[in-house]
């Protein structure tokens, strides 16, 4: 959560802070804002709202200097106003802070301040930073890099921060701990931000920022130390990001354009790791570790939100294929339980941005409790890429709608690639099976396309019910998941209230709901349950329920129950999951655009929840 964004060098720095404040707001946007170091003063503008309203509030002010801090929040201690807006001044002025985090401990060090007199502008735990640091500062008579890092030693929780001191324009402090923070290295430049998406389009050689490493960053170079104030060399990287990746291509909205990329982003999952012909499946990053999930009495999963879904999809695949035992577990509550972790066990962790705050404690637990931890991420060089011990790319490439679309269906790819390959090195499915699912699999990219041909059906469902207050989306077997990632998707960016259930357990509570006015989502492709489940329709439509039903190409039955059906194409019942979600992120695409909702930004809500 909070995007921030440092440009020290030669160019425009508000226009390259500006600029990359705008690709960081998906990570929040509740308030924004800018501090430019020049001419012995501060120039410093915030604003609630978005980056535009900042943008329109600056507009014809002196925005001139080399070195600039920007931030785009996402509430954690005090309401989005202009006062709680970053950056955040020191107690004199000299100082402006940018920080993506919590302190945890700020209320001691606030008070503390306090008594020396200091007072405070906002509610939040990163001005207490900044007066902290400007008071060790003084006391110390030492330089900034110094008051920085002894501050660090007594600050405890999860920062990402960049310091900028008015009475020495040509310096930029960096640090971080639990929050991510690169460093974009240019020729007599440095590019800071919470990922490389603003960074790109300057560089791509890279610094990742290790935790408790502070930057001290001029444009004659770059000191890293730790908090120990022993110097560490920077390991520069080059990253392999393309700047149409991170742009819309024509779309309305970054959501679309990724609905609309997942053939290619599916086909990117496999490139390299399958070929049916040949009877090929391999995935390099987990070759020397996947006797460890082969030997497994049991897989626990680690994920929140629509990770968390993937998880369950997976839980399928290695229950049914692997015949091994799974707990699929939201990081938020596995971490906080005391969990059992088992010599034997292994754990699966699965995320997007690869910075979920509880996704990455929980794996610190299970790894300090002896568990051997595979991750399935999409950001490459995240936190939780380099936390796990071994792992899988996603390489869905950058997914910058706040509503997850893509990293679904390629997260959902990797695990059914990673459980093929136990099975058969288990022996758990027969070498028939196995070759199927290989030939089944690599139909998918043009079975997803084909069901994105049809987005114009959900476009007119869309149009039906836009207005409608609640949902239930329903599912059985391999379609259950689908069910809750259908009705997170309406609620996330649409704010109708929907419910995600497996369809049988509707007559234990939600078929109360059932009347005229509710619509019914039901997953109803011809699988294993479908006799089940046409059941499951009937009784919602003998209460008057409105059923909109994803059904496989060619059913002639439930068209005829249902009010509404979209078409699929036929696939396996277990990679079924990649195809039936297509029309339902359509249908809440289309729903929350019909309601003239913010569809990449939906309020309270981040892609990168660095906050547990
Ligand atoms: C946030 C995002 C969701 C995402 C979840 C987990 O809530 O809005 O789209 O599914 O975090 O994020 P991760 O990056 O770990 O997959």
């Amino acid at each position: 959560m909070c995007g921030i964004v440092a440009y020290l060098g030669e160019r425009d720095a508000y226009h390259v802070v500006l600029k990359g404040l705008k690709r960081l707001e998906y990570r929040g946007y509740d308030s924004a804002g800018i501090a430019i170091s020049a001419d012995d003063q501060l120039k410093l503008f915030k604003k609630k709202g978005n980056v535009s309203d900042l943008e329109s509030f600056i507009e014809g002010k002196d925005l001139s200097g080399g070195a600039a801090i920007g931030h785009t929040r996402w509430a954690t201690h005090g309401e989005p106003t202009d006062n709680n807006a970053h950056p955040h001044l020191s107690s004199d002025g000299s100082l402006a802070i940018i920080h993506n985090g919590i302190i945890e401990n700020y209320s001691s060090i606030k008070q503390e301040l306090i008594n020396k007199g200091h007072v405070f502008k906002s509610d939040t735990d990163s001005e207490v930073a900044i007066h902290f640091i400007e008071d060790i500062q003084k006391n110390n008579h030492c330089a900034l890099d110094e008051a920085v890092r002894i501050a660090l030693t007594k600050i405890v929780g999860a920062y990402a921060i960049v310091i900028a001191d008015k009475h020495d324009p040509d310096l930029l402090i960096a640090a971080r701990k639990g929050s991510p923070l690169v460093i974009g290295v240019g020729k007599g430049e440095y590019f800071l931000a919470s990922d490389a998406t603003p960074i790109v389009e300057y560089t791509n050689e890279v610094v990742y920022l290790n935790d408790y490493e502070i930057a001290v960053l001029r444009k004659s170079g770059m000191i890293l130390k730790n908090i120990e104030d022993v110097q560490t060399n920077p390991y520069v990287q080059t990253i392999d990001l393309e700047l149409d990746a991170i742009e819309k291509g024509g779309y309305k909205h970054f959501m679309l354009k990724e609905i609309f990329e997942q053939p290619k982003s599916i086909q990117d999952a496999l490139r390299g790791r399958l070929n049916a012909a040949k009877g090929d499946l391999a995935l390099g990053g987990i070759r020397d570790y996947v006797n460890r999930i082969v030997s497994a009495d049991r897989i626990i999963i680690l994920a929140c939100g629509t990770s968390w879904h993937a998880g369950l999809v997976a839980e399928y695949f290695f229950e049914d294929w692997c015949r091994v035992p799974v707990e699929v577990e939201y990081a938020s509550e596995f971490r906080y339980r005391n969990p059992i972790v088992r010599e034997g066990d292994v754990i699966i962790a699965i995320s997007q941005s690869g910075e979920t705050a509880d996704t990455l404690a929980a794996i610190e637990l299970a790894k300090a409790k002896g568990g051997i931890i595979f991750g399935v991420v999409n950001a490459v060089g995240s936190s939780i890429a380099r936390a796990t011990h071994v792992g899988a790319y996603i390489h869905a490439g950058p997914e910058i709608g706040v509503a997850s679309t893509k990293a679904f269906t390629s997260q959902v790819t990797v695990l059914s690639m990673i459980a093929m390959i136990v099975a058969y090195k288990k022996g758990t499915i027969s070498q028939t099976r196995y070759h199927e699912l290989l030939a089944e699999l690599e139909t998918i990219p043009s079975k997803v396309e084909k069901a994105l041909e049809l987005s114009e059906e959900s476009e007119k469902i869309a149009r039906m019910f836009s207005d409608a207050t609640n949902f239930l989306y329903l599912g059985r077997g391999y379609n259950f998941p689908v069910a809750l990632e259908g009705a997170l998707k309406l609620k996330e960016i649409s704010y109708i209230h929907a419910e995600g259930y497996p369809a049988a357990e509707m007559k234990h509570g939600p078929i109360a709901l059932i009347d005229e006015e509710m619509p019914v989502v039901f997953i109803a492709t011809r699988d294993s349950s479908y006799d089940k489940i046409v059941s499951n329709i009937q009784e919602v439509k003998a209460r008057k329920g409105k059923v909109i039903a994803i059904v496989t190409e060619g059913d002639v039955l439930i068209p005829k129950i249902a009010d509404y059906v979209i078409e699929v194409p036929v696939t396996n019942e277990a990679l079924m999951p990649l195809v039936s979600v297509i029309p339902l992120q359509l249908l809440s695409y289309y729903i929350a655009d019909i309601r003239g909702c913010n569809v990449d930004q939906p309020r309270n809500l981040a892609k990168s929840v660095t906050v547990e």
